[in-house]
């Protein structure tokens, strides 16, 4: 691959602008010297403006998503790349949510630009555990597990049943809820079908990856092959 096409990719703009970049000598090498369109060091000795590039493809990170952001990349509010470096939303291949989550619910989502990994994560075959914590409007009713467990729950509108998904309330009007799939709005639905409302949602695993408590709403963090391992130690 040549520098500019590597440029180019990683999202530092198109590759007019990245040759124009190229020869303002904005790229050098880890030793400050100015590098040519035809070179091609290892990646991890090259400078843009001083600083390592980010990481080539297969890259895979976590965010903390905040309520208000939508899992798009076009839509006309804010949206999850807007809590990443400008350039992350012009990589080629791209980088995309593993996986929605809804524009108020919260907590740990993955993004990734390699395809084979994200369908193996949402895949329903994959069995990729979730879990969410959710409040509730009203108080639980106490017949929740039994309903969420039974594998013949029916959300409104569809023809195939939930898997059974694990319930263990929390309090009152609090809960958390183990889901083997991703259903679209399925915590909100599963709790519409009991009689309750879902008033926040917060996703804090997928397998056993846990949201660290050292990243804040809005933060995010490259995924180490630790934490993609975690991701797939609790399958069903
Ligand atoms: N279930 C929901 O209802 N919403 C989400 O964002 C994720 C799971």
């Amino acid at each position: 691959m040549k520098l500019v096409k590597l440029l180019a990719n990683l999202g530092y703009g198109s590759r007019k602008e990245v040759q124009r970049l190229i020869r303002s000598g904005a790229v050098t090498d880890d030793s400050g010297r100015v590098l040519g369109e035809s070179e091609l060091p290892p990646h991890e000795r090259i400078r843009f403006h001083g600083e390592p590039l980010d990481p080539p493809f297969p890259l895979t990170l976590m965010l903390n998503k905040p309520d208000g952001y939508t899992c798009s990349a076009d839509d006309p509010g804010a949206v999850i790349y807007d809590l990443l470096p400008e350039r992350f939303a012009h990589r080629n291949p791209g980088l995309n949510p593993v996986g929605r989550l809804d524009k108020d619910t919260t907590g740990l989502l993955l993004m990734t630009d390699d395809g084979k990994l994200l369908h193996k994560i949402i895949h329903p075959k994959s069995g990729c555990l979730k879990i969410y914590h959710a409040v509730l409007d009203r108080p639980l009713s106490g017949n929740e597990a039994e309903i969420f467990g039974s594998g013949e729950l029916l959300l409104n509108g569809e023809i195939k049943p939930l898997l059974p998904a694990g319930f263990e309330a929390l309090g009152d009007k609090e809960a958390l809820v183990r889901l083997h799939e991703g259903r679209y709005h399925q915590v909100r639905r599963m709790f519409a079908a009991a009689g309750n409302h879902v008033t926040a949602l917060r996703r804090i695993a997928i397998g056993g990856l846990t949201l660290p408590a050292d990243l804040a709403e809005g933060e995010w963090r490259m995924l180490t092959r630790a934490d993609l391992a975690l991701v797939f130690a609790s399958r069903m």
